[in-house]
Formats: structure tokens, C-alpha cells, sequence
């Protein structure tokens, strides 16, 4: 059996081809995953969680999870985005309220994510790796809940952050903009980080010929990839576009194939890592130490600022030509 993997996702565009190569992937144990507000709502995303699986014959469960950040929208002025809407730039054009799957006929697990969390945690040999693509809402309530669910999880490898340059507001990326106290507890959590933020991501952008390729494969998961892609293709170069044209990163896919093969993620620095959850300019900042500025500071994340691009497009190809029979 692979290595033991629990995603937490605000299922998007990006997160339903995550969720399908750790699915896939023969390298990979999905022992379920866990819904969270972000992209969409809570009930968006988690429908949308349930259709990918299902899709997809993945065995696993989706347990529903939290639907707000721990703190970050109770005062209206600190996310006057929320309730994220299709309003929204990205929302509107990079992810679609449904992924173009069927709708789900399976329903959610029968406990809420954060108490499947620390239940699946506790009872585990602490051999499970995290990957957060989302909002970490749900890791943030688990560690508060059941501090010792440190000692249980092996690794924590997410996508999210910027380092220099965000792409929510000027310094923080969305993930970490939706709830900083949460991506804050899960700093301080003393868990092995590994952190994959938008500079790797935009560095391993795919693009539409590459769309074609996937979509050659002719299996379930990648004809319906490339077309996700296609979608994240046009709406970024509505929204951001990149220097290259024709083309878009895909996050999330980006971190679980971190699990699988780290020699994907390049320029890997091992640094102090914080965020900023002061409600200010740069709130939802992370803040990852490369000039080693606070030497007092235990190094406590490791951090991806580029990534190998030909290398994670042949590991999509690889996992999205596999099929669940
Ligand atoms: O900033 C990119 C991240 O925000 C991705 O995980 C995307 O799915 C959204 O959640
Ligand atoms: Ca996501």
C-alpha cells in the first residue's frame, strides 16, 4: 500500500485533479478527505468533493467540514469578499459552482471532518501525511481540539502562501488569506511543513496544448482534467494572466505530487515560517525567512519557490492515464 494521505479541500477546479491523482495514484493511500468553505461554499465544495470521488470509483469518504474561518470574517471590514461568491474574480472565472462531473449519489461521512481529523489521527501509527489545498480551517479546529494530534501526523504538505508577490491582495495568497489564524496554529503545530505556495505553482503553470495531451489519455480522470484546466486556462487569463499565454497554474495537483516524488518542488528552503493574522495591510501574509532575518527562530517549514514543470506535467500524465476499475 502507498503512503497514508489525507486531503483537505475547497473542491475547485484545482482541487478535484488533487484529489483525483491521490486517488490514483498507486503511490498513494486516500484514506478520505475533508471539505472546507473557500472557493465556493461549503455546500459547493463539498458536493463537489463527492462527485470527484465518486466519479472516479475512489473508494473514500468525504467528510464535511467547516464552512468560515476560525475568526478572520467576523469583523466585516477584515474579508469584505465573503460569503465568497461567483462575484468574485477567480470564483467567477478560474473554478465553476459544480465540477463537471455528475451529481454525487453518495452522501457525506457520518462525523464532522474536524472529528474525523482527530479520530483517524489518534488511532493511526502517526503515519499520515496531510495535504491541505484549501483554507486550513479544519486542521487549525483539529489541532485545537486534540493538541496531540501533532505527534500523530507525519507531515503537513501544503499549497498555499506567496512569497513576494500574492494573489488575493498584494501579500497573501487565498488559502491563507481565508483563515490566517488557522494557517498560524498550524505553524506553531511543531508538524514537519512542507509549504507549496503560488511561486512553485506558477512555475509548474500547464498549458492548453498540454490540455490536448491530457486529454488524449482518454480515461475518465484525465478527459475531465483537461477540460478543468482548459476552464482554469481562460479564466486566469481573464484574471491574472501569466507571462506565458494559453496557460494557467493548477495548484493543489502541485502539493500531492510533492508527496509522491519531492523532487518536483525546487529551490526548497528550510526557514522560519509565520503569518501575519494582525488584520492590517498585510494580513494573511506568510512569511517565510530566507535571509534568516530572526536567527533566534527555530526553522520550523520548508519551502518550495519554484518547481520542476516538465517533470510534474509527465506525473499528471502518468496518474490521470489510471484508472479505478
Ligand atoms: O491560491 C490558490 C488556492 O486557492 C488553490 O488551492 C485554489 O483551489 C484556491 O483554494
Ligand atoms: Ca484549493
Amino acid at each position: 500500500m502507498g503512503k497514508k494521505v489525507i486531503l483537505d479541500v475547497d473542491t475547485g477546479t484545482d482541487d478535484a485533479i488533487a484529489l483525483m491523482l491521490a486517488a490514483l495514484s498507486p503511490d498513494l493511500e486516500l484514506l478520505g478527505a475533508c471539505s472546507v468553505g473557500g472557493n465556493r461554499a461549503l455546500s459547493y465544495t463539498t458536493e463537489n468533493t463527492l462527485r470527484v470521488l465518486e466519479y472516479i470509483n475512489s473508494p473514500a469518504t468525504t467528510y464535511r467540514g467547516c464552512e468560515w474561518p476560525m475568526v478572520a470574517s467576523l469583523p466585516k471590514w477584515r474579508r469584505p469578499m465573503l460569503p465568497f461568491t461567483s462575484e468574485h474574480e477567480e470564483a467567477k472565472n478560474v473554478h465553476t459552482d459544480y465540477v463537471p462531473m455528475p451529481q454525487a449519489t453518495r452522501k457525506v461521512g457520518d462525523k464532522h471532518a474536524v472529528t474525523w481529523l482527530v479520530d483517524t489521527l489518534m488511532a493511526s501509527d502517526g503515519d499520515v501525511t496531510i495535504i491541505p489545498v484549501g483554507p486550513q480551517t479544519n486542521i487549525g479546529m483539529a489541532l485545537r481540539m486534540e493538541p496531540r494530534i501533532a505527534e500523530k501526523i507525519e507531515q503537513i504538505v501544503f499549497m498555499g502562501g506567496a512569497h513576494a508577490v500574492g494573489n488575493t491582495t498584494p501579500t497573501s495568497e487565498f488559502n491563507i488569506w481565508m483563515d490566517p489564524e488557522a494557517a498560524k496554529i498550524v505553524a506553531d503545530s511543531g508538524v514537519k511543513i512542507v509549504a507549496v505556495p503560488v511561486n512553485a505553482t506558477h512555475a509548474a503553470y500547464v498549458t492548453m496544448d498540454e490540455c490536448d495531451e491530457i486529454e488524449a489519455l482518454g480515461t475518465p480522470a484525465a478527459i475531465k482534467a483537461a477540460e478543468m484546466i482548459r476552464q482554469r486556462i481562460r479564466g486566469y487569463m481573464e484574471w491574472q494572466p501569466l507571462d506565458v499565454p494559453f496557460a494557467a497554474p493548477v495548484h493543489d495537483p502541485l502539493a500531492v505530487c510533492a508527496v509522491i516524488n519531492p523532487d518536483v518542488l525546487k529551490d526548497v528552503r528550510h526557514v522560519f515560517y509565520d503569518v501575519d493574522f494582525s488584520g492590517g495591510a498585510s494580513d494573511g501574509q506568510t512569511i517565510f525567512d530566507v535571509c534568516e532575518r530572526y536567527k533566534h527562530e527555530a526553522k520550523n517549514a520548508y519551502v518550495a519557490l519554484d518547481a520542476d514543470r516538465e517533470l510534474f506535467v509527465k506525473m499528471l500524465k502518468e496518474i490521470l492515464a489510471l484508472e479505478i476499475k
